[in-house]
């Protein structure tokens, strides 16, 4: 595994010439948040050996580097998810790609369901905590251990000062930013009203299919994670009519301003 990594971050050194610390995910929706990258250098998921490609919809599938408050930063436009067919491990080989580049801190971002009705949509959730509904692990198998342990400890996944630093920001900058735990299940089809009734009474307020096997692979790997959902529905508890995308490519859209502000002040701040 070790070597596919390296291939894979040897092939974007060459061309972006230099490690970057931070990296930063874009879900559903937030794809165009890389126009606040200066100087962008675009390189196709599918040029990059080994690197599955993004099967999505509104995923574009493009890895972008550039500088964001004077920083190099990479941006990752599109990402895997489990109902696309790809295997945990799939999923997760760009997160550690990414560690191989030098980026020790990740920030991701999605679209979620609401589960609490204080979270509606076009907000701006900050993730606190998790729980992994997914049935599946990207850690299942041999352990790779130049990459970390065993049984990481997943006692503080999103990383306390980072959480502290974002609340900080939506305070200084006037913008709302709440927190939640974030439940992440497997899709494509959406959830039952019983199923998301289930994790509101186990204390999810958000529901999402991604994220969670990022943030397990990061924290093996030693990263130092956030992660920020976008809202961009009521979950069937609260709202009896069918989700479309395009309700929730015109939430993720509200919440886009907000979650530019966030991030830019963030690169510079962590
Ligand atoms: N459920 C699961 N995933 C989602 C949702 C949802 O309601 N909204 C955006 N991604």
């Amino acid at each position: 595994m070790l070597a596919e990594i390296e291939k894979a971050a040897d092939f974007v050194l060459r061309k972006i010439r230099s490690k970057a610390e931070i990296a930063v995910i874009l879900g559903t929706g937030l794809n165009t948040l890389v126009e606040i990258i200066n100087d962008p250098v675009f390189i196709d998921y599918q040029e990059i050996p080994g690197f599955p490609v993004s099967t999505a919809p509104m995923h574009e599938g493009k890895l972008v580097v550039g500088d964001v408050q004077n920083k190099k930063i990479i941006f990752l436009q599109g990402r895997l998810h489990f109902y696309e067919g790809y295997s945990m491990q799939e999923i997760v080989f760009p997160i550690r790609v990414l560690k191989a580049l030098g980026a020790g801190k990740l920030i991701l971002t999605n679209a979620a369901g609401s589960l609490n009705k204080e979270f509606l949509p076009g907000d701006l959730v900050l993730i606190e905590d998790h729980f992994n509904l997914m049935g599946s692990n990207p850690l299942i198998g041999k352990n790779c251990d130049e990459i970390g342990s065993r049984f990481p400890s997943m006692n503080e996944p999103y990383n306390k000062k980072m959480r502290d630093t974002a609340l900080s920001i939506s305070k200084e900058n006037g913008f709302d930013l709440k927190s939640g735990v974030y439940a992440a299940v497997t899709g494509p089809s959406m959830e039952t009203k019983a199923e998301c009734s289930m994790m509101a009474k186990m204390g999810a307020g958000l529901v999402g299919m991604s994220t969670v096997p990022e943030v397990i692979a990061g924290i093996h790997g030693g990263m130092k994670i956030i992660a920020i959902s976008a809202v961009t529905n009521l979950s069937n508890i609260f709202h009896s009519e069918p989700h479309t995308q395009e309700e929730i490519n015109k939430n993720a859209a509200k919440a886009r301003k907000n979650l530019e502000n966030l991030i830019i002040n963030l690169i510079r701040q962590i």
